[in-house]
């Protein structure tokens, strides 16, 4: 069997001319979108990962303001920026790029963002919405790899899902995310035991691990649907420090139904649903008759 594509950088780019669509109308009628990106620090993949989603920003008409601090910001600093930003009623979402430096207690700047700008949709305040069923922000990555199910015609409802890594970020949203679509959900991690097991009886195999080409051909049960949410770099051999996901793509496409590439699958959709997730805060402050005031520079 050879796998069929599911080719999220094509899904990517129809979600993004939406969002333009979405973007001009909101615009016009008084309210331009802005994010509010801030890094701090000079973490190579952080700043490729930033400059991405300021330029996905202003290809389809979001302002987006992109604050640079220094890897020795105190918490106490970004905690202000963060606070400014709350109050300044041109930014519709604050995104604080993770991780942060060891001197900042991450949890405590993820819950100093407004729960109404938290397109991350990291805040104690979106992850309970999230898990009561009635979700405001979703985090970017498990959203997009919904839309990718979606758009294949994935049946969930019934579906035995097995998801490889608890993160919050990614692993315990997407498990809720499945399983308000009726999916059977398995959670597994690293203490699990016999991984393989589990996996081999996934109808859809979703791997969150953040290791290279961990789930081999010999996990995936034959027409499985493969979510690789992975983005490594090569450690070794030939092709070292070429990016590629947690699972082996080589192998596991001959045994799967379905799977993402690394590059041009799941990636850019996390990118096009933080857009999604800016376009919603901005429509729903909008429609709260919250127009942004003209700011005096
Ligand atoms: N670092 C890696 N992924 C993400 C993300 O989705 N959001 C933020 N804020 N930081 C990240």
């Amino acid at each position: 069997m050879t796998a069929k594509i599911l080719d999220g950088a094509a899904l990517a780019r129809t979600i993004r001319a939406q969002c333009a669509v979405r973007a001009a109308a909101l615009t016009k009628a008084g309210t331009q979108p802005g994010l509010a990106v801030i890094l701090v620090g000079e973490d190579p993949a952080s700043s490729v990962y930033v400059r991405h989603k300021v330029k996905d920003c202003e290809e389809s008409g979001i302002r987006s303001i992109l604050e640079r601090m220094p890897a020795d910001t105190t918490e106490a600093a970004l905690l202000a920026r963060v606070e400014a930003l709350n109050a300044d009623p041109s930014v519709h979402g604050i995104l604080v790029q993770l991780p942060l430096p060891p001197q900042i207690n991450e949890r405590r700047v993820i819950e100093s963002i407004s729960p109404d700008k938290d397109v991350d949709g990291f805040h104690v305040v979106n992850a309970g919405a999230l898990m009561t069923g009635e979700p405001r922000f979703l985090p970017c990555t498990p959203y997009g790899v919904m839309k990718i199910l979606e758009d294949a015609g994935v049946e969930l409802s019934g579906a035995e899902v097995v998801v490889v890594g608890r993160s919050n970020i990614v692993g315990k949203p997407q498990a809720m995310l499945l399983l308000q679509r009726n999916a059977t959900v398995t959670i597994c991690h690293s203490r699990t035991r016999d991984l393989a097991a589990h996996c081999r009886r996934a109808d859809v195999l979703v791997a969150a691990v953040g290791k290279a080409r961990m789930i081999t051909a010999e996990m995936v049960k034959p027409g499985a649907v493969v979510i690789d949410v992975g983005m490594n770099r090569i450690p070794d051999g030939p092709n070292v420090g070429k990016l590629c996901g947690d699972v082996d793509f080589d192998g596991v496409s001959k045994v799967a139904g379905a799977i993402t590439p690394v590059p041009g699958g799941v990636g850019p959709m996390t990118r096009a649903m933080l857009l999604v997730n800016t376009l919603e805060a901005a429509e729903r402050d909008h429609a709260a008759g919250n127009p942004p005031v003209a700011k005096a520079i």
